[in-house]
C-alpha cells in the first residue's frame, strides 16, 4: 500500500445511521474523507443490532444523524458510537444537525424534568464532541451550559438570507415569538431587511395565540416569517392568521428544522402561505436550504482541536 493510501486508510470516516445517508455523503464530500460502512437494523424483538464494516482503529470517526424522532434515533448512534470505541477509534464525534431535547430547558411544573440536560449528559458520555445547526438556546444560553465535550453550535442564518434574496421581493422578516427572534434577527441582518417580532402565548401542545402590533404599513411587502423548528405548525399558523388580518400578502415560512408532527406541514400549506421553505438539516420534501457546508466547517474545526484522554 502507497504511503498516501495508507495516510488515507487512517484519516478521518463519516458513518451514517439510517436515513442520514444523503447529507452523511455531502458532509464527506466537503470534508474530504470517505463514507465508511456499517450495519444499523433492527432484531425482530426491537433492539438494535450494529455493525461497523470498516476498520475504524485509531480514525476520527465522524457519525452522521439527525435527531428528529429522537427517542427512536438515539439509542441506536449511541450503541453505534460505543461499538466505534469499542474498536479502538482515535475519535468519535457526532453531527446532529437537529439536536433534540433543548426545548424543555427549565422546571416549568413542579416535578418536571430538565430533559435538555439529561439528555446532554447521555450524550456527553458517549463521544467526544457534537456538532449541530441552530440548536434551540433560549433558558441555556450555549450548549457549554449543558454539554461536557466540546460543542459547535453552527447557524444557517446567512444562508437563509442568502435564499430569501434570491427568492422574494421586498422582503419582511417576521419572529413569531421572542424565542425565534434570535433567528429572524440574524436573518434579517444579514441583509439589512426590516424585521418585527410578535408575541406568542402557548397554552397547550397544539394551542398557541399570537399577538401583532399594527401590521399595516407593512402591506405592500412579503413577509417571511422565520422560526428554528416548525413542530405542529401552530405557531406559523397562528401566525399567519394574524397577517391574513392585517391584510399582508400571504407569507413565505422558513423553519431551520423541519421537525413536522404528523399532519403539521399539511395543515401550514392549507393555511394560506406562499410557500414552506427548510433546510436540510431533518430531510423533507420542503427542503430548500443546503447545510452541508456549515456543518463541514464545524467538523473541521473539532476534527483539528486536540483530543482530550477519556477517563
Ligand atoms: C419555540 O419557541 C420554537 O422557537 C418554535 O416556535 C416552536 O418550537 C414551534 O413549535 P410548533 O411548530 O409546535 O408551534
Amino acid at each position: 500500500m502507497s504511503a498516501a493510501r495508507r495516510t488515507r486508510a487512517r484519516g478521518p470516516i463519516v458513518l451514517a445511521l439510517p436515513e442520514n445517508a444523503r447529507l452523511a455523503s455531502a458532509l464527506a464530500r466537503r470534508l474530504g474523507v470517505p463514507r465508511g460502512g456499517r450495519v444499523v437494523r433492527r432484531f425482530p424483538d426491537g433492539e438494535t443490532y450494529v455493525r461497523v464494516r470498516t476498520p475504524v482503529r485509531g480514525r476520527d470517526v465522524v457519525l452522521v444523524c439527525t435527531l428528529d424522532r429522537p427517542d427512536e434515533r438515539t439509542l441506536p448512534a449511541l450503541l453505534l458510537a460505543a461499538t466505534v470505541r469499542d474498536l479502538a477509534a482515535r475519535s468519535v464525534g457526532l453531527v446532529a444537525p437537529y439536536l433534540a431535547y433543548l426545548r424543555q430547558d427549565a422546571r416549568f411544573a413542579p416535578g418536571e424534568g430538565v430533559t435538555s440536560t439529561y439528555f446532554a449528559r447521555l450524550v456527553s458520555s458517549a463521544v467526544d464532541w457534537v456538532v449541530t445547526v441552530d440548536p434551540h438556546l433560549h433558558r441555556h444560553h450555549t450548549l457549554d451550559a449543558v454539554y461536557a465535550i466540546p460543542a459547535r453550535a453552527l447557524t444557517a442564518a446567512p444562508r437563509i438570507a442568502a435564499w430569501i434574496a434570491r427568492h422574494v421581493e421586498r422582503p419582511l422578516v417576521l419572529g413569531p415569538d421572542a424565542e425565534s427572534a434570535q433567528w429572524a434577527e440574524a436573518v434579517a441582518s444579514a441583509r439589512g431587511l426590516p424585521r418585527v417580532i410578535l408575541e406568542k402565548v402557548r397554552r397547550g401542545d397544539r394551542d398557541v395565540g399570537i399577538s401583532a402590533p399594527d401590521l399595516a404599513r407593512w402591506r405592500g411587502r412579503t413577509p417571511v416569517l422565520v422560526d428554528d423548528i416548525i413542530s405542529t405548525a401552530r405557531t406559523m399558523i397562528a401566525t399567519v392568521r394574524q397577517l391574513r388580518r392585517a391584510r399582508l400578502a400571504p407569507p413565505v415560512c422558513i423553519g431551520v428544522h423541519a421537525v413536522f408532527a404528523a399532519g403539521a406541514y399539511d395543515e401550514l400549506c392549507a393555511a394560506g402561505v406562499a410557500r414552506v421553505v427548510t433546510c436540510n438539516t431533518i430531510a423533507h420534501a420542503s427542503n430548500a436550504i443546503d447545510v452541508a457546508d456549515v456543518l463541514a466547517t464545524g467538523v473541521r474545526q473539532l476534527l483539528r482541536a486536540p483530543r482530550r484522554r477519556r477517563g
